[in-house]
């Protein structure tokens, strides 16, 4: 066996140092117990996500191989892939401690039984860049097995540590890092006619520049190689997860936008092309009854607004994009949305204006702004405008103080920037009322 890496099989020796050292949890309600640090938890991919992926990858019909995570962390992606694709799965992992509990989860997930490749599942304790060492290692180790042959690589999938200030770094901070690992697997690889079967997590903070590094570190090393961009929200208005699908894995449509709800995808929209950055129209204050719709940011992350909001606009509704390039994309206009707009899992909120104000909402102005709602008929507001995050509950807390027993409809303040005279711009405080 190779000695920069050590192999860990996936059995129930694996399970019993786990269960001494963290006992199984599921991490939510309904979803398999788990082993993991609370480090592993922060970094881990949740499981309602490696399950509705891994559907779609077994839609793949990917070439005869194994799967390999050469940064596996908790293992509960790696073993979503293998149960959906009844494959073998190869992990790998830098810290020794993560690659036990990933062995061990990966025993707990993948199914029982009789299927001689069950004892083929290997995690890796090692450097997932060095192909040639981790591959030494499974060899040595599947032959200690009985195993005499070792299958080629069917599918990487990859989700790489990425520095704490997710804002500002640089590709090569990722860890591993992206190209070396490509240079270092590719050839290891069984590709078919439609090139290498990759699946690649990225921060969903990737500015648009170190996008484009990502397409060219593919044009380089997959060159003519299909490729779909995946933007996917889970609704909480930001983009939780950023993804690369080459391959068998990439769709027809080079870029997609993805709504998820608790287990399953609610809404998608995919494009062969992204529609030309949104010119934000910072005019007049919303008046008065106008209607405001608060977009998930994934529909403009993605470009794909112009094909989202195509299928609603018409002679009777043509908002402006007041706001697209913060965390909450904000549409205005005179008219009422389609119904159908309003129930579009990719609305956030949708309402009808009722007051707004200058100043941010505080600790001191939050009864005045409850009174104002009330007086409009609002008897639940949420906060949905920017505000220092450690006041945002207590803000909320004392909204929700200050409506109690209140009846009427469900409402929302949002931030909505507007032109000043002297040619600058201002943000205002929008109430509105979804009723
Ligand atoms: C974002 S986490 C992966 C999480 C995983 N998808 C999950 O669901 O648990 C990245 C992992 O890569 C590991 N890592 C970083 N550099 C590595 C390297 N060169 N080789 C192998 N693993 C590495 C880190 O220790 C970390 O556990």
């Amino acid at each position: 066996m190779g000695d920069t890496h050590r192999a860990l099989e996936c059995d129930g020796r694996a399970q019993s140092w786990a269960t001494k050292k963290i006992p199984a949890k599921a991490q939510r309600k309904g979803e398999p117990a788990v082993h993991m640090t609370d480090q592993m938890r922060r970094l881990s991919t949740p499981w309602s996500i490696a399950f509705e992926r891994s559907e779609r990858i077994a839609k793949a019909n990917l070439p005869p191989g194994i799967i390999l995570d050469p940064a596996v962390g908790s293992g509960i992606h790696l073993a979503s892939i293998c149960i959906a694709t009844n494959t073998v799965g190869l992990g790998i992992e830098l810290d020794e401690e993560a690659a036990r509990f990933s062995a061990a989860n990966m025993n707990r997930l993948l199914p029982k039984g009789k299927d001689p490749r069950r004892i083929a599942h290997r995690i890796i304790i090692g450097d997932g860049v060095d192909s040639t060492g981790a591959l030494s290692c499974l060899h040595s180790s599947l032959d200690a097995s009985g195993i005499k042959s070792t299958p080629p690589i069917a599918m990487i999938h990859v989700d790489p540590a990425r520095p704490l200030d997710a804002q500002n770094h640089t590709l090569d901070e990722m860890a591993p890092p992206l190209r070396p690992l490509l240079q270092a697997w590719l050839p290891h690889m069984e590709i078919d006619h439609r090139g290498p079967a990759l699946l690649l997590d990225l921060s969903p903070r990737l500015s648009k520049k170190q996008r484009s590094e990502v397409d060219k570190i593919l044009d380089e090393l997959a060159p003519g190689v299909n490729r779909t961009w995946e933007w996917l929200s889970q609704g909480g208005g930001r983009i939780d997860r950023l993804s690369v699908w080459v391959g068998p894995l990439a769709s027809s449509e080079k870029f997609r936008a993805i709504r998820m709800g608790p287990s399953a995808v609610e809404s998608m929209i995919s494009s062969s092309e992204q529609s030309l950055f949104i010119s934000e129209k910072k005019t007049m204050p919303p008046r008065f009854d106008d209607w405001i719709v608060v977009v998930d940011p994934s529909i403009v992350e993605s470009r794909l607004h112009i094909d989202w909001l195509n299928s609603y606009i018409d002679e009777s509704y043509d908002p402006i994009w007041q706001r697209a390039n913060l965390r909450r994309p904000v549409l205005v206009s005179k008219t009422p949305p389609p119904p159908a707009l309003m129930s579009d899992p990719f609305v956030v909120a949708a309402g009808r204006v009722v007051a707004h104000r200058l100043s941010p909402p505080n600790m001191e102005n939050a009864p005045t702004l409850a009174r104002a709602a009330e007086r409009a008929g609002v008897g639940h507001l949420v906060l949905r405008c920017e505000v220092d995050p450690e006041l945002h509950p207590k803000i909320q807390k004392r909204l929700n103080k200050s409506l109690k027993g209140v009846d009427g409809s469900r409402g929302f303040v949002i931030d909505v920037p507007v032109s000043s005279r002297d040619g600058g711009w201002h943000v205002n405080f929008v109430t509105c009322s979804e009723k």
